[in-house]
């Protein structure tokens, strides 16, 4: 079904509590692990100029280290003001150690 995978990063490189930036082109992505599962998230935030990447992952939810919005990891989901819109979320794929997304198709 014409899917194009992009290579992200091993997945050993992305440690929980600790999101990691990956940058593509004029693209950056946030990645998490939660436990065994990992989650991309567009790493600009969609309230200003703030980067997931490094924001402070508690539970399932990463907070903006700008002004301290919350998005759910997992989802892209809005959690807490003064977010409102959701980012983009990808669900990877874990092939040969490596995540993959299908950049066009966010879940
Ligand atoms: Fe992320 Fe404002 S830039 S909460």
């Amino acid at each position: 079904k014409g899917e194009t995978l992009l290579r992200l990063c091993a997945a050993d490189d992305v440690q929980e509590d600790l999101p990691l930036r990956v940058e593509v082109g004029d693209m950056s992505y946030a990645v998490f692990r939660l436990g065994d599962a990992f989650y991309v998230l567009a790493d600009l935030c969609s309230h200003g100029p703030g980067y997931l990447s490094d924001g402070f992952v508690e539970g399932c939810e990463v907070e903006c280290p700008f002004h301290q919005g919350r998005f759910d990891i997992r989802t892209g989901v809005a959690t807490a003001a003064p977010c409102e819109h959701p980012v983009s979320a990808w669900a990877p794929v874990v092939i040969d150690g490596a995540i993959h997304i299908d950049p066009l198709n966010p879940v």
